[in-house]
């Protein structure tokens, strides 16, 4: 049987949340639970909260009386939070992007490297799959989802050649859309090329940037003073919010000053330079290759 995960930088993000034994924590991407599994042996009387939208995660569910799992989107988390009775935490862990498990399994169409329908939710139950977004989005807003998503320089030519794809088929099929875009991959970087254009579709499907602004914004809100955050991202559009983010408090890097003409910082870094796996974790596990953590600790 293949993993359902293996946590990325788990050591250097169970340090980085600088753990009190009897805090209130929250995983708000509990997946295969690595992470929460680790930060839980730390904890005594302390509590756990784990966010997964995922309906396939709760196989992972810690039976244990201080965790509280929910199957939940994080953009909704202070909501959550307060239904549970919690105003505040100590720490909160994000560990960005798709698990292996959603990754390997075929039917879910997040891989390019198998023939599936293209759905690429990861909650099931809500909002529109790929195929939707092939059949509905005009070539404009198709351009827009790939060149900013997947940061494809020919992304009104891929646009183009999907909406001529579908005049004549639908578009639903991992192999309907290689099909549909094969003449416009760069020579020798297939990979890289899919690799790309299912970001893109991926990050448009679930929403993610809109998640990860609203799920930071109410983050600062709900972290103690002293409380730290560790967010582990896998691609730079997501780095450079929470790098932002982390530095000013805002989503575009500008801080804000107070009259006196003081910065107005909500939070200190705690590691200046971003974390990345050593080449032993690579080495052992190659697809934490792209994770970039970041840690802030709440003046
Ligand atoms: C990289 S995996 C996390 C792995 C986990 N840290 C572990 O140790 O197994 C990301 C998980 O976050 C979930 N996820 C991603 N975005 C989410 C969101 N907006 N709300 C809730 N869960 C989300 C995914 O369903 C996936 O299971």
């Amino acid at each position: 049987m293949t993993a359902y995960h293996l946590p990325a930088l788990l050591e250097e993000s169970i340090a980085g949340l600088n753990l009190r034994p009897d805090g209130v924590y929250v995983d708000v991407t509990f997946g295969g639970g690595g992470h929460s599994r680790a930060i839980l042996s730390h904890l005594t009387t302390g509590r756990l909260i784990a966010f997964d939208q995922d309906l396939d995660a709760a196989v992972n569910i810690i039976n244990d009386e201080r965790v509280t799992f929910l199957n939940q989107n994080f953009r909704y988390l202070k909501n959550n939070l307060r239904y549970l009775g919690y105003k505040e935490i100590d720490g909160l862990i994000a560990d960005l992007g798709v698990s292996f498990h959603q990754f390997d399994e075929q039917e879910r169409g997040f891989s390019f490297r198998s023939d599936a329908q293209l759905d690429m939710r990861m909650n099931r139950k809500s909002g529109l799959r790929a195929s939707d977004l092939l059949r509905t989005y005009d070539e404009e807003q198709m351009a827009s989802v790939f060149y900013r998503y997947g940061e494809l320089d020919n992304s009104r030519k891929i646009a183009r050649a999907v909406v001529k794809a579908r005049q004549t088929k639908p578009v639903v099929t991992v192999k309907d859309l290689t099909e549909a875009v094969e003449s416009l991959v760069p020579f020798n970087q297939e990979n890289k090329f899919y690799a790309k254009l299912f970001q893109s579709l991926r990050i448009e499907v679930n929403r993610e940037m809109d998640a990860l602004t609203d799920m930071l914004t109410q983050a600062l809100h709900i972290l103690k003073p002293g409380g730290r955050m560790v967010v582990i991202t896998y691609h730079s559009l997501e780095d450079r919010l929470v790098k932002n983010f982390i530095r000013t408090g805002n989503f575009d890097g500008t801080a804000e000053k107070d009259f006196y003409g003081n910065l107005l910082v909500p939070f200190r870094a705690i590691n200046r330079k971003v974390i990345v796996p050593s080449e032993d974790e690579v080495a052992k596990n190659n697809r934490a290759r792209s994770a970039r953590m970041r840690i802030a600790e709440k003046i």
